[in-house]
């Protein structure tokens, strides 16, 4: 059991250390950071191309709030300031406009909070 577990151990190493061994996924997506707050988000709008993968770091400047892409089957809860932020990954497969919203009852303007997250044909192109 002992060598096994060695034996898994040293393949692991093999693995990652690997010459040429590609990341698991590609080169990382680019990141980009939203910020919540009563009763916006910044930016309100987020371009991105065709075809990119993008990271969405989204952390709250007051209460919680909501961050659901409509049609896209996201939907997270973002914490209150100061603890953290919710990560999602987005590839806008198909070219378009997507509104995204506040998806958590934070207050009055709360039906009012949201953006578009544009996806540019071609990808690549400005
Ligand atoms: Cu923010 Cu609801």
């Amino acid at each position: 059991m002992t060598a096994r577990a060695t034996f898994a151990a040293i393949l692991l190493v093999l693995l990652v250390s690997a010459p040429g061994a590609a990341p698991t996924q590609g080169p990382a997506p680019r990141v980009i950071e939203v910020t919540a707050e009563r009763f916006e988000f910044w930016p309100s709008e987020i371009r991105v191309d065709q075809g990119e993968e993008v990271e969405l770091r989204i952390r709250s400047d007051d209460t919680m709030h909501g961050f659901r892409i409509v049609g896209a089957g996201t939907n997270l809860l973002i914490p209150k300031r100061g603890k953290g932020y919710a990560v999602t990954r987005f590839t806008g497969s198909t070219a378009g406009r997507y509104t995204f919203e506040c998806s958590r009852m934070c207050g009055a303007g709360h039906n009012f909070m949201r953006g578009v997250l544009v996806v540019r044909p071609g990808g690549g192109t400005q």
